[in-house]
């Protein structure tokens, strides 16, 4: 493996060698006037002389029940732990604080996909009403408590929104798994995680289709009893409220209609639970190098003041902004820039339920101009289809645009420009922000009212964020070095996850273990953290992402872990060895490449191409199917054994694949390549 990992390095620097520089380009006057953050010394508050305290800014954006007293406690690196001694509640934060000022304004504004249904407003008020009533149900139904854990596999409705702040309000950890995955993936969450109780939604509209999405649930149910976890409960949130909206039937005494619960629990307020700062809020998992998904644990009292913090400054949300962003919120974007950041600061946030360019690509632009949308979010995927389904449609429309964001994989230069002059008809300021599942909030990033922007560059760190780039032995790469290495950051901030769920050992060695010296140090600055990103460090501060440096796969945002997808392939009977390497994809950013070889007495066919795609379609969800599966006489191989994905990645890219003849078989390389 090391020597595969040597070998995209160099492929890495190469591209960084061949860069262009990009000019920068200043935010416009009219953005600044009403930016959050415009004051320069920020830089020098949140900078290294003063950290931690620097975080006590963002702490005060948030209500405590009983304020900290110790803004880090450094005792267990790399397990720290912000503002200790702090209660806090999250639902309390992100609802009931606003009711005073805010109690008629929009919280929500549900967007259906089928256009001719009306968009749902709800205000702060019927949020809170919402919350408190399916908080009474989860405490008096399903006997949940805090620290008790709850898996959801919901797709983007209001609905959801309130699910997640009813758990927060009890301290029950939610794990949101994205709709779009299988009951199969949401089985092994769930069992992970050990949930009794599935919440989930009967039905949603994506791309013109009502999907049945309950029978994934039934799938799940019986996935996790297979693996020991009994899941007592399934409450199902109903795509329209009294109509039950799938073909799968319920199953008596185990499914249950929220909406019919409901009924009993009309007007019931759940007083919040008063919670420690460093206790749970919920667990998303994440694809690793490894088959199993790891679930990223995030902290209450941290991660909410690190996503509200970043929500005012690098989003610059006002409460008066109506603000927009398409991910889903099964995915860390959703949680922290759909949810939590934004409600926390009393914004008016969309949920819209289906894929951006239904019925056309001009959907996005009519929502926005409707619902007044100023603040857009989106990611380069998302972009580049909008831009090839009509690259001068969005001036067509009249949406106004102060700010966009950029979200998810590295932004083409080309892509970025357009995104500018195009979406944002050239006076949107945009931010290329860059972090991960497991760091909770923006890590890289332009402050948009004090810095300019740089196509195709995130930026420097955030506040209170000190990234540094290392090459492969440890050596600093200092700015205009000009080489790529591996972006890491020296500090904790609150954002990052407390650990990865029931797994600190893994925690330990994935982030931290490559470039701590001394694992006995007490001194944060001997632990820096390893994001397993390449990037280059530019002689003017700012950061260029390249991409995964170990084995995951960006598929449009989707973040799947090529040992997830081969272990998936592996299930198929005729399958002996398995492969998966990203192919550059103009849309997708990159497509998975399928390499199989045979076990003996097998032969290859379309048939069996497909069902290996199927599989992947089945196990993992629909997003995972291959751009092409290649049944190969053999896998080229190192002389130790170790299959070489950069050969196969080259062949399925029509590239050179150099120098082979130290593989053990080079002869297959010749064989692949005539396949292609
Ligand atoms: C990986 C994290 C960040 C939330 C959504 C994805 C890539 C993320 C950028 C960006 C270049 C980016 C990185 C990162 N990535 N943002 N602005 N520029 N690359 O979260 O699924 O945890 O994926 O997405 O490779 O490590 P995730």
């Amino acid at each position: 493996m090391a020597e595969d990992k040597r070998d995209q390095a160099v492929t890495e620097a190469e591209i960084a060698v061949h860069w262009k520089e990009e000019e920068l380009i200043y935010p416009p006057t009219s953005f600044i006037a009403q930016a959050n953050m415009t004051d320069e010394t920020v830089l020098e508050r949140f900078g290294e002389a003063n950290f931690p305290n620097c975080y006590k800014e963002y702490a005060d954006l948030l209500d405590w029940y009983e304020y900290w007293h110790t803004i880090l406690d450094e005792s267990k690196p790399p397990f720290w732990k912000w503002f200790v001694g702090g209660k806090i509640n999250a639902s309390y934060n992100c609802v009931d604080r606003h009711l005073a000022k805010h109690r008629n304004k929009t919280a929500i504004h549900f967007v259906p996909e089928p256009e001719d249904e009306a968009i749902q407003h709800m205000t702060f008020q019927e949020l809170y009403v919402r919350v408190n009533e399916f908080a009474a149900l989860l405490r008096d139904f399903c006997g949940l408590k805090a620290g008790d854990t709850v898996t959801l596999h919901m797709p983007m409705t209001a609905d959801l929104a309130v699910t997640m702040l009813a758990c927060a309000r009890l301290g029950v950890i939610h794990s949101q798994v994205f709709s779009g995955f299988s009951g199969k993936a949401a089985a092994d969450r769930a069992v992970d995680a050990k949930s009794r109780v599935l919440i989930t939604g009967d039905a949603y509209y994506r791309a013109g289709k009502l999907i049945d999405h309950k029978e994934k649930a039934d799938i799940a149910v019986d996935e996790a009893a297979k693996e020991g976890q009994k899941i007592e409960k399934v409450l199902i949130w109903q795509r329209y409220p009294g109509k039950y909206s799938a073909a799968t039937p319920m199953v008596e005494g185990r499914d249950f209609i929220v909406n019919d619960l409901l009924k009993k629990y009309r007007h019931a307020i759940v007083e919040p639970e008063r919670l420690p700062a460093e206790g749970t809020l919920f667990l998303m998992y994440t694809s690793g190098t490894t088959g199993k998904p790891k679930g990223a644990q995030h902290s209450i009292g941290g991660y909410l003041a690190y996503v509200t913090g970043t929500s005012k400054y690098i989003q610059d949300i006002h409460p008066e902004d109506v603000y927009w962003c398409m991910a889903d919120i099964g995915w860390i974007t959703g949680h922290s820039y759909i949810i939590y950041g934004p409600l926390a600061l009393a914004a008016s946030s969309v949920i819209y339920e289906g894929v951006p360019n239904y019925p056309d690509a001009g959907r996005p632009w009519r929502v926005a101009k409707e619902l007044g949308v100023n603040i857009f979010h989106t990611s380069p995927t998302a972009i580049r289809a909008l831009r090839r389904a009509d690259p001068d449609l969005p001036l067509k429309y009249d949406h106004n645009f102060k700010h966009m964001t950029t979200v998810g994989e590295p932004i083409e230069p080309e892509v970025w420009k357009w995104y500018h002059k195009v979406v944002g008809h050239g006076k949107a300021v945009i931010v290329d922000t860059w972090w991960q599942t497991e760091t909770g909030g923006f890590l890289c990033s332009t402050i948009p009212g004090l810095h300019p922007m740089k196509a195709g560059s995130c930026g420097p760190g955030v506040p209170g964020i000190y990234p540094v780039v290392f090459d492969d032995e440890g050596n600093v790469l200092p700015r205009g070095a000009g080489k790529a290495g591996n972006i890491c950051i020296r500090n904790p901030w609150p954002g990052r996850m407390l650990t990865i769920w029931g797994d600190d050992e893994r925690f330990v060695r994935q982030y931290y273990a490559r470039y701590n010296k001394d694992p006995k140090s007490k001194d944060w600055r001997d632990w820096p953290y390893f994001a397993g990103d390449g990037a280059v460090y530019a002689a003017d501060g700012y950061f260029r992402i390249l991409g995964r440096i170990d084995d995951v796969i960006n598929v449009s945002g989707h973040r799947l872990g090529t040992k997830e997808l081969e272990s998936a392939a592996l299930t198929v009977t005729e399958v002996g060895e398995a492969a998966v390497v990203p192919v550059p994809d103009p849309i997708k950013g990159r497509v998975p490449h399928m390499f199989v070889s045979l076990k003996p007495g097998y032969t290859a066919s379309k048939e069996l191409e497909q069902k290996i795609s199927d599989t992947l379609a089945r196990e993992i969800g629909p997003f995972a199917k291959p751009g092409k599966v290649w049944i190969v006489p053999d896998m080229p191989k190192t002389r130790s054994g170790k299959i070489m994905r950069r050969v196969l990645a080259a062949i399925a890219d029509h590239k050179d694949p150099g120098d082979v003849m130290t593989l053990a078989n080079p002869e297959v390389v010749e064989a692949i390549q005539k396949m292609s």
